[in-house]
């Protein structure tokens, strides 16, 4: 046992690909110790904890006498609510990977157990977290950005068919869902966390390509309650990749292009030129200017808000999330936060399977798209509404 209030004793359950980045972040952070792993696979586990320097694990169970005080969730989808669930019994904090549950009555459950625990869960939504957002996410609050309008979502990635030669990928069981919960729903979570209140979704999921059980493209129309509507596409079937967020707002465009991370230099904002100056320079008033000072001299409010460039990765939420734990404070990226983005990829697989528009206030715990993002539909109903055949 540490006794040391300043420093956070943490684990890791479930030793593969992103674990490492979880790893190579609490390494790099002098106010975490990572005391242990663990893995269903004990070599994979022994192999993790020789490469960080922890102790291998046999059963989450061995945590209680670690006490340790947060433990990340690296494993796959379909296992996160049984192993979160588990965890806040023992008394912990959870940082659990995307996507949080597979559906929205394992979110709930996790919900419950945490209503009941010591513990709180947070979720890795990691693009919340670098300073672009952060300025984008106050900026937009404030008004300073002005009132969003129109927006346009894009999770355009490749990924061959091999890619889904792992018995777990390409169907519903091992993955719980397609590529818009897997893939696009971190630029979904992003523009949600930025826009606000979604309202309906009216969606299409197609299997154009790839030879999976779910769609390897997704398009959908979204409003908001604001009176904002946006649309969001996300594609497995994009060579040139690219990840983007653009936000059409009464005072101008803001925008991120981007892949896998971004940092400041990824983020623009073309103010909107008044009339007056823009009438004086022979402009268009419709002509926005990249970064522009409206009169040579004074920074336009995007550019003056620039403080420290702190990419969008692992290491960006967990040393806010070390920060807030240590000090006490509520960290923001909780499960609740999260509801939003899993019931706005809810809306879109029972929108795409089932037509017509569905909104957030229709998907009650009586719908079987609660309970599983194929709508329990047989396989062959499901791939008559992916291929329109
Ligand atoms: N935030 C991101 O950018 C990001 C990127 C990639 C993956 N992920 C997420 O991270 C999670 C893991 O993905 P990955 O690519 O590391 O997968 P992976 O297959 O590389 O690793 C998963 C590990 O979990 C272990 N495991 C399986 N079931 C377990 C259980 N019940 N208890 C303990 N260990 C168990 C497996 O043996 C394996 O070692 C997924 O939820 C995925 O969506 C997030």
């Amino acid at each position: 046992m540490t006794g040391n209030p300043d420093v956070l004793r943490v684990a890791i359950v479930g030793c593969g690909g992103i674990a490492r980045s979880h790893g190579r972040a609490y390494a790099a952070d002098p106010r975490v110790e990572l005391v242990a792993v663990h893995d269903v696979s004990p070599a994979a586990a022994q192999a993790f904890a020789d490469e960080v320097g922890a102790t291998a694990i046999n059963s989450l169970a061995d945590l209680a006498a670690l006490d340790v005080q947060l433990v990340s969730v690296c494993t796959p989808p379909g296992t996160h609510t049984d192993t979160t669930v588990e965890l806040l019994g023992l008394g912990v904090c959870v940082l659990l990977e995307k996507p949080p549950t597979v559906n929205l009555a394992d979110m709930d459950r996790i919900a419950q157990a945490e209503a009941v625990a010591p513990g709180s869960v947070f979720v890795v939504f990691q693009h919340r977290h670098g300073s672009g957002a952060k300025r984008a996410h106050r900026l937009l609050a404030d008004g300073s950005l002005g009132v969003p309008q129109v927006a346009v979502c894009e999770t355009l990635w490749y990924r061959p068919d091999s890619y889904f030669d792992p018995e777990w990928r390409g169907n519903w069981v091992g993955e719980g869902g397609g590529p818009t919960l897997g893939h696009g729903i971190h630029q979904i979570d992003l523009l949600l966390h930025l826009l606000g209140e979604w309202s309906t979704v009216d969606a299409v999921a197609a299997r154009v390509a790839r030879p999976v059980e779910f769609e390897d493209v997704s398009t959908a129309s979204v409003t908001f309650t604001s009176g904002a509507v946006a649309s969001v596409t996300t594609s497995l079937l994009s060579p040139r990749e690219t990840s983007r967020i653009r936000i059409d707002t009464t005072g101008g465009t803001l925008e991120v292009e981007h892949l896998y991370g971004y940092a400041d230099a990824d983020w623009s904002w073309y103010p909107l030129p008044d009339a007056r100056t823009a009438a004086a320079n022979g402009q268009d008033p419709g002509a926005g200017r990249r970064n522009a000072d409206h009169d040579g001299s004074l920074q336009d409010v995007w550019t003056a808000s620039a403080g420290e460039d702190v990419p969008s990765n692992h290491a960006a939420q967990i040393h806010d999330l070390v920060g807030d734990l240590l000090a006490g404070r509520p960290h923001p990226t909780t499960l609740a936060s999260t509801r939003p983005t899993m019931e706005f990829v809810t809306a879109l697989y029972a929108s795409s399977l089932e037509g017509g528009t569905v909104a957030r206030a229709d998907l009650t715990p009586d719908r079987p798209f609660y309970r599983s993002l194929d709508g329990g539909l047989s396989a062959q109903r499901v791939s008559a509404r992916l291929t329109r055949a």
